[in-house]
């Protein structure tokens, strides 16, 4: 359950944040009092409107920034926007990703091109721009989206892991050169979470009873689930927390 508005005054960014996992996140910030600049790419708009709408009917502010999180030009303008529509950013969550399934053998470069801008060089881009933010206020939370795939993976997903372990690479270095600065980083590694993208390892009953088979709270989890640890990493509850992947995954992966 969210703890009130002990966010009050707060500003987060999350990208992605038209449906899924994203929409989730950013309602669960919302709930929690954070004033909110949501992404997605401009052919999400209508989606993104709406999860903005029900986000403003929790009492807080919202702006929408369509940008596209692997173009450095789109980024730097949307930070830019949310500076000048809400003030400052104190929370980032890199969320925005994509997912394109083939085998090692027939993956055509321009899939592994588009998978690594998006999930790994999106992350960075975003990142980099926030962080002089950060910095100025010695104060931050940033949590990557990355996914249990990025440590095991499945067949057809040899690219998709490899962009989630650089999203986790990524995070362990960053959380190294931020820490001085007040601004931590961690990872939050989904499991198999039912969304358009989940669906890709869902639409077949078989596969989707393995994998309920393979988790310890035997059910397929939901963009929810994903929420409340999030806005843990997001809040002064994690202040000494930093450079960690925390796995969401209803126990697939036990540690
Ligand atoms: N669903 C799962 O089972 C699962 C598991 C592990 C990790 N994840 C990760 O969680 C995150 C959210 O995934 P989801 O399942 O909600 O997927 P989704 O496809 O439902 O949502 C992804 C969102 O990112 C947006 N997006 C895509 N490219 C973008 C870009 N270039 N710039 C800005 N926004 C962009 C999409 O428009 C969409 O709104 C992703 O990083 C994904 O890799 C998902």
């Amino acid at each position: 359950m969210a703890q009130g508005n002990r966010a009050q005054g707060k500003i987060a960014l999350v990208t992605g944040a038209s449906r899924g996992i994203g929409r989730a996140i950013a309602l669960g910030l919302a709930e929690r009092g954070f004033d909110l600049a949501l992404n997605d790419i401009a052919r999400q708009a209508g989606a993104l409107a709406e999860t903005a709408a029900e986000a403003r009917a929790q009492g807080v502010r919202v702006v929408e920034l369509h940008a596209d999180v692997s173009a450095k030009d789109e980024v730097q303008a949307m930070v830019d926007r949310a500076v000048a529509e809400l003030g400052t950013i104190h929370a980032l969550v890199n969320n925005a990703g994509i997912l394109i399934a083939a085998t090692v053998e027939a993956c055509p470069e321009t899939a592994w091109d588009q998978v690594m801008d998006v999930n790994a060089k999106g992350t960075f881009l975003v990142t980099q721009a926030v962080l002089p933010l950060m910095k100025a206020q010695a104060y931050g939370r940033i949590c990557n989206i990355a996914s249990i795939g990025g440590k095991h993976g499945a067949p057809e997903q040899a690219h998709y892991s490899a962009s989630k372990a650089a999203v986790m690479g990524f995070t362990r270095v960053l959380a190294q050169e931020v820490g001085p600065l007040g601004i931590t980083a961690n990872c939050v590694c989904p499991g198999i979470i039912l969304t358009d993208m989940g669906r890709v390892n869902l639409d077949d009953p078989a596969i989707r009873d393995g994998w309920k088979a393979k988790t310890a709270m035997a059910r397929i989890g939901a963009p929810e689930d994903v929420a409340g640890p999030v806005a843990f990493f997001c809040s002064d509850d994690s202040a000494f927390v930093t450079g960690q992947t925390l796995n969401v995954d209803g126990g697939i992966v036990l540690s």
